[in-house]
């Protein structure tokens, strides 16, 4: 079946629209917002606005381009736009509920004014399936590690539209981990990317931080929070909170910038193996070995590489989304409304965005 389908994500602080044309991405447009950078974290009110700015231009773009691409083969060449998309989707949940109402509230009147039928999408499988975008594809069933910045969480995926949660965290996410150990090194947020960044020139081994003990196949990130927050503050002499091992702030300050490149190098390897050790387990348990990232925390470089080898050690297949699919984007709601559309998963106008998500 040649289906078209225009979508829409809007849950954080990306603007993104794509267009998907017989389930492949002809245009991913994504628009970030730089506001949130000057408050340490994205301010839930400043994001609705700013995809009410932006939501319009993304998808006039998403279109533009989806044609320029489509021209490139001259002798198939049919335009698309509003009137021969064949469905409109949206992100639904789990996001910041401002957010997703402005996405949500412009899929829907698209819908109803243009007559098409609406495709309502869950973004964490959306993420989970960022993985079918492009060849070489994962066989079902296969194993994903999700890894945003709210969520980290195994999904055992049987088909596009049957998965399930075998094992989540318990208290941060990993994106958090990163997000917020890199603010206790006094870097900017989203602080992720900073400490892949200052990892390339570190020693990952020169600071060891705990790895948790946690049962079955959950995950815990706080407690290596609270060391390194105790690390820094005793400038490096202990892990644990020690009265007499406390540094004045400049004795902090100066630690921290005479080790930044080992230390985060130090604290991305331990973040990474907290991460793979628990993937290793699921597969043994569940003996899939076919194994995917996702998310935003799957652009590090440190977890691809990391996981690469992982792979090669255990035979498996394992599978990255290209960059542009890892962090939040419109082309992964397209590629779960394609398998959507085909299952006839539509939803009507009474649909309505949630923060919550159940699977
Ligand atoms: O999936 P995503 O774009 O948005 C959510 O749905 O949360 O993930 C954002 C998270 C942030 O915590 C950000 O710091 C993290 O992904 N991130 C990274 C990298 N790129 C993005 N963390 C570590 N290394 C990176 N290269
Ligand atoms: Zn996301």
């Amino acid at each position: 079946m040649r289906i078209s389908i225009l979508a829409i994500e809007s849950s954080c602080d990306e603007t993104s629209a794509a267009v998907c044309k017989d389930g492949k991405i002809l245009s991913n447009i994504i628009a970030g917002q730089k506001v949130h950078e000057q408050y340490g974290g994205v301010v839930p009110e400043l994001a609705s606005r700013a995809h009410i700015q932006n939501i319009i231009p993304v998808v006039d773009q998403a279109i533009k381009l989806a044609n320029e691409n489509l021209k490139s083969d001259p002798d198939s060449y049919r335009e698309v736009d509003l009137k021969s998309i064949d469905a409109i989707a949206f992100t639904q949940s789990p996001g910041l509920i401002g957010s997703l109402l402005i996405g949500s509230q412009f899929a829907k009147s698209l819908a109803l004014s243009l007559n098409k039928p609406l495709i309502a999408v869950h973004h964490m499988q959306a993420h989970v399936l960022a993985n079918l975008i492009d060849d070489p594809k994962p066989s079902f069933p296969f194993l994903c590690l999700t890894v945003s910045g709210g969520h980290t969480q195994i999904v055992l995926c049987e088909s596009p539209t049957k998965m399930k949660v075998i094992g989540e965290t318990i208290d941060d996410a990993a994106g958090e981990a990163f997000d917020k150990t890199a603010k206790l090194l006094g870097l900017p947020y989203p602080g992720g990317p900073l400490i892949d960044k200052y990892a390339k020139d570190g020693d990952a081994f020169r600071f060891q931080f705990p790895e948790p003990q946690i049962p079955g196949l959950d995950f815990s990130f706080s407690g290596l929070k609270t060391s390194i927050l105790y690390f820094l503050q005793n400038a490096g002499k202990s892990h644990i909170y020690k009265e007499q091992f406390l540094a004045t702030e400049d004795e902090k300050n100066k630690f921290i910038k005479e080790n930044l490149s080992d230390l985060c190098a130090s604290i991305q390897q331990r973040i990474v193996s907290i991460l793979l050790n628990k993937l290793k387990r699921a597969s043994i348990e569940t003996g899939i070995k076919d194994i995917c990232i996702a998310g935003g925390v799957s652009a590090n470089s440190g977890l691809r590489k990391a996981l690469e080898e992982m792979g090669k050690k255990n035979n498996w297949n394992t599978f990255i989304p290209a960059f542009e699919y890892c962090t939040d984007n419109a082309g992964m709601i397209a590629i779960t409304a394609y398998y959507k559309f085909h299952e006839g998963q539509f939803s009507d106008l009474t649909v309505s965005a949630s923060a919550r998500a159940e699977w």
